[in-house]
């Protein structure tokens, strides 16, 4: 795993140099993490990006969502539930906590289905504030597939025949989580269906597809810094996976309407066109399946995105840098 470390230590030093006044520079905002479906808060791949936040951007305080303090029930908690009290719970407990509800703001990291519930969360809550959110290889446009379940995955099996059979039952609304952003359209017009309207516990309502829209939404999300979206470019478990830019896909003709194309776009029903006049969405592909992340693109991720804000005193001067940058 080459950082490349000798090489940005280099750079660095110059740019202080430059630097008339030794500016303080401001903290880095903690940062919040939600991982994805069958994975759980204290597992050591997702502690592990935390800790490569921390050493990015050195005094990172990090906070793993989680729906409970058991990483088994939160595993469980990412199959079973309904994201309606998953979310309340989930802004109560930020909202409650003593480092991040005394931040000026937070930023945000989602993975897979935990991006679009950090949307949500931004959407319904945002206390303590989101000022940049990351999603990779999330849902925000919902699937219209349920994904395969890994071999082991006795959970993911025992559900995934009740969730095909009924959808739109309101049992499965509210105790199955994938089914909660499962969208489906008519394949003629392209519209979604009239019992993902009347019945999604989810999706429906932080999209604002149903006629009533919810202006609160729209306002918490353009308040957003930069919301960027990563889709994996070999994606083949987010069916389909341009879900993860609002895109919609028809299946058949493999034709992607892009979210600029788009009337949850164009009427702005949730600050999705306010973000992208003001130069904050991003559109983001990155190599390889579902969630294979290198480190690097965190790394990078982490410096464009999450790095604290040079203090407002700061007198270094661009042109300073460069001279140096270029010896
Ligand atoms: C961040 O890194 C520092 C230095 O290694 C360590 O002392 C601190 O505990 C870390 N913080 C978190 C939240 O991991
Ligand atoms: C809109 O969302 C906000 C934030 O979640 C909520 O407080 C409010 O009750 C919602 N308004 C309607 C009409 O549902
Ligand atoms: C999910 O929970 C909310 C809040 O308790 C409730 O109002 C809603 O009816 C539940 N959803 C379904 C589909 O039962
Ligand atoms: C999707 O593609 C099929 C095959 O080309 C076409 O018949 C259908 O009208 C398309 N649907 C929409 C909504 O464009
Ligand atoms: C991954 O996707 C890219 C872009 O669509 C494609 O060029 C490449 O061949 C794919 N790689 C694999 C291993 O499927
Ligand atoms: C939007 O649709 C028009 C045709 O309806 C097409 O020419 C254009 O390329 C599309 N733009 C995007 C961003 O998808």
């Amino acid at each position: 795993m080459l950082r490349l470390l000798p090489l940005s230590t280099l750079l660095l030093i110059p740019a202080i140099i430059a630097s008339p006044i030794d500016a303080p520079r401001a903290e880095p905002l903690p940062l919040i993490i939600w991982h994805g479906l069958g994975d759980n808060y204290a597992a050591d791949g997702l502690q592990s990006v935390g800790e490569l936040a921390n050493e990015t951007n050195p005094g990172t305080f990090v906070y793993y969502i989680r729906l409970d303090e058991s990483p088994d029930s939160d595993r469980t908690a990412t199959f079973l539930g309904n994201l309606t009290e998953q979310l309340e719970q989930v802004c109560s407990d930020l909202s409650a906590h003593p480092i991040l509800s005394t931040a000026p703001g937070v930023n945000a990291l989602g993975f897979s289905q935990g991006g679009q519930f950090l949307r949500a969360y931004i959407e319904r809550c945002n206390n303590p504030p989101v000022k940049n959110l990351v999603t990779f290889g999330s849902q925000h446009n919902g699937i219209v597939k349920y994904q395969v379940c890994g071999s082991m995955d006795w959970l993911c099996k025992a559900y995934i025949g009740i969730l095909k059979a009924n959808t739109w039952g309101s049992w499965v609304q509210s105790h199955l989580v994938p089914a909660q952003y499962f969208r489906d359209t008519d394949e003629e017009t392209g519209e979604p269906t009239l019992d993902y309207l009347e019945s999604s516990n989810f999706l429906a309502d932080i999209n604002n597809e149903r006629e009533l829209k919810n202006v609160t939404y729209a306002e918490n999300l353009a308040t957003l810094d930069n919301f960027v979206m990563y889709v994996f470019e070999n994606d083949t478990t987010v069916i389909p996976k341009e879900s993860g830019w609002f895109a919609q896909t028809n299946l058949t003709s493999g034709e992607v309407t892009e979210l600029r194309n788009r009337t949850i776009y164009k009427e702005d029903w949730i600050g999705l066109k306010k973000l992208d006049e003001k130069g904050a969405l991003v559109f983001k592909t990155t190599p390889g399946p579902h969630m294979q992340i290198d480190d690097d693109v965190l790394e990078d991720v982490f410096k464009t995105y999450f790095a604290p804000k040079e203090a407002a005193s700061d007198t270094r001067r661009p042109h300073h840098e460069q001279e140096f940058m270029e010896l």
